[in-house]
């Protein structure tokens, strides 16, 4: 694809090529996110950062991302604090923000929410996360995670883990993985299962899948585990979301009784599925993960700015 000025809506739009090239300026600027080396490679360009639904790692990750490049942010944080609370349309905000910003990264709490905002945007617009469906710069994220920590992706196991249902970055991770030769398996309760579409959509492309409520039994058979939480905002009562919450735990004892090579992902926040004591095994990769996430962030700026 081309980079220069595309919005960023979804993994979907990534061919391999297009994954390997993002992790390629994600490398180069590495040094700078994790602030050996300082640059200007962004100066004079702003970002607006969007977050109407709460964050604390993307939101931040990309304003870092923007800061340590030499650009420049502004923000707006929660819908109390803007014109959509008082009823202006997404589109609308597009037109205006597009005046002001020369990218913009949005999170929006309904699915396709980013994809409106876009069409009244003549800047970039990167999803930073549209309620249930996607969150694509996490999934380059957790991609480009792997590919540091294990030198490869191909030939991966990767177990998915919890809520699978409204898990957007499981979603967006699936449909990214598609484009390499791996098995996926998936753990959930069959309420809480993968989409019928992106399990379609792993089929025609040829991927590996199973699903499994066993959580032991898919830790011994991956190479990476991946787990999510029960996602309590997406629930309608807090009875259906108490009856899941806690279904799948992750300590210590498990993890290096079953499978002590496993590479521990997790998108964060952890709400009970990881027991603190799993953070001193060598394979407990996630703050990793989130700390990976300047740099992915740093690569997609500059790639739609055109300076990389
Ligand atoms: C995720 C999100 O917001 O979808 N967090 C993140 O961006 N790292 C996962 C979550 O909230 O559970």
């Amino acid at each position: 694809m081309e980079f220069l000025n595309a919005h960023i809506l979804s993994s979907q739009q990534f061919d391999r090529k297009d994954v390997e090239k993002i992790i390629k300026v994600a490398r180069e600027l590495e040094p700078v996110a994790q602030k050996k080396l300082t640059s200007d490679l962004l100066r004079g360009k702003l970002l607006a950062s969007l977050f109407y639904e709460p964050s604390t790692r993307t939101r931040l990750s990309f304003e870092a991302a923007m800061l340590r490049l030499g650009g420049k942010v502004a923000s707006v944080v929660g819908m109390e604090n803007s014109s959509i609370k008082k009823g202006e349309t997404l589109y609308d905000t597009a037109r205006i923000v597009s005046f002001y910003s020369d990218v913009v990264a949005i999170r929006y709490s309904e699915s396709g929410s980013t994809e409106a905002f876009s069409e009244g945007a003549t800047v970039p617009v990167i999803n930073a996360g549209d309620g249930a469906n996607e969150h694509p710069t996490q999934a380059l994220t957790d991609i480009f995670t792997i590919a540091k920590e294990r030198k490869t992706v191909d030939g991966m196991t990767i177990a998915m883990v919890g809520d699978l249902k409204y898990g957007r970055t499981v979603h967006s991770l699936a449909r990214l993985l598609s484009r390499y030769s791996v098995k996926l398996i998936f753990v959930s309760p069959p309420q809480l299962a993968m989409p019928q579409e992106i399990k379609h959509h792993l089929q025609e492309k040829g991927v590996f899948v199973e699903e499994t409520e066993n959580l032991e039994d898919a830790i011994r058979r991956s190479d990476v585990l991946y787990m999510t939480r029960i996602q309590r905002e997406r629930f309608s009562d807090e009875a259906t979301y108490k009856r899941f919450h806690g279904v799948y735990v992750l300590t210590k004892g498990l993890v290096e009784r079953c499978n002590p090579h496993v590479l521990l992902l997790h998108p964060l926040p952890r709400c009970g599925e990881i027991h603190p004591d799993v953070d001193a095994l060598d394979g407990a990769g996630y703050f990793r993960q989130a700390g990976n996430g300047v740099s992915v962030r740093m690569a997609l700026l500059s790639l739609v700015l055109g300076k990389m």
